[in-house]
């Protein structure tokens, strides 16, 4: 079993962004900047956030995060927004998901500008993605793809088995994984709450991506021997052993899955450092498509 190490890629693909801004300091050009608007205090949402925040440090990038508090109006949000999208400072941002419940969630990624929308959550991105047009990817589908194609998996006529429907990992995997394209060209059935007989589709995969949300829902008799999976849940456990009180669980059943995968994303340190990595990329590549 080969371990696709999110971790060390991550690092790998961060130290090639670092070399890349350092050039372009060289050549006396600022330094892409990315924002990051954090509404109320989710506790997974600030860990996040701060990851991201921290990230930019690393390699050289100028960042700015926005805390606005969990009675933020939809309105105020908005206009913050639109203060982003005129900041000719800032070469991307992101609002960070889940917003607090009187927010609509679509008016306020619809107000982002497609050009500074590293997320690639506008539908403007969304639709260029299904039309293999230029566009920013998503991250955690991103890095998801970059993983495959730097430890070489082969996908071109595979069938890959997504488990999930959302727009943020699911729905777009599926559509990357179909397009003609490195780590594409597979055959992909999109799975998700209302399919009947799980396993076994999954049974049958080359490749399994598992992106529900339900800890440790895959296990080893739903997998075939050999098989690729990926795991992209982080969810919160309650774990009285850990000091802070939780444990992160991946939708896979690492133990008996790992035994039976030829690869396999450990979580932590798979998918989620990937993420990080890809946003970094997207901002960077948000700030060259501005220079001419
Ligand atoms: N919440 C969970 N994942 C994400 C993400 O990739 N971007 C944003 N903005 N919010 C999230």
């Amino acid at each position: 079993m080969i371990l696709l190490d999110g971790k060390q890629t991550s690092a790998k693909i961060k130290e090639e962004i670092a070399t890349q801004v350092s050039v372009m300091k060289q050549h006396n050009k600022r330094a892409p900047h990315l924002a990051a608007v954090l509404v109320g205090t989710n506790g997974a949402s600030m860990t996040y956030v701060g990851a991201k925040v921290k990230a930019c440090q690393l390699v050289g990038f100028e960042s700015t995060l926005i805390e606005l508090p969990e009675e933020t109006s939809e309105d105020e949000l908005l206009n913050q927004i639109q203060q982003l999208n005129n900041n000719p400072e800032i070469d991307g941002f992101i609002v960070q998901l889940p917003l607090p419940k009187h927010i609509d969630e679509q008016n306020v990624l619809m107000a982002v500008d497609p050009d500074k929308d590293v997320d690639g959550f506008h539908p403007m991105n969304v639709g260029r993605l299904t039309l293999d047009l230029p566009t920013f990817i998503s991250a955690t589908p991103f890095g998801i793809m970059e993983l495959l194609e730097r430890y070489e998996i082969p996908t071109s006529g595979k069938h890959v088995v997504v488990i999930g429907r959302s727009h943020i990992v699911g729905r777009p995997m599926s559509i990357l994984m179909s397009q003609k394209r490195p780590a594409g060209n597979a055959t992909v059935t999109i799975a998700h709450s209302r399919t009947t007989n799980l396993a076994a589709l999954t049974k049958e995969a080359d490749i399994v991506i598992a992106a529900l949300g339900i800890p440790e829902f895959l296990t080893a008799d739903m997998v075939k021997k050999d098989a690729v999976v990926i795991d992209v849940g982080i969810t919160r456990v309650p774990d009285d052993s850990k000091k802070r009180g939780y444990r992160i669980a991946g939708d896979v059943d690492f133990e008996s899955v790992s035994r039976k995968a030829s690869h396999i994303t450990p979580v932590p340190g798979g998918v989620g450092p990937m993420t990080i990595a890809m946003l970094l990329k997207n901002t960077l590549l948000a700030c060259e498509r501005k220079r001419p």
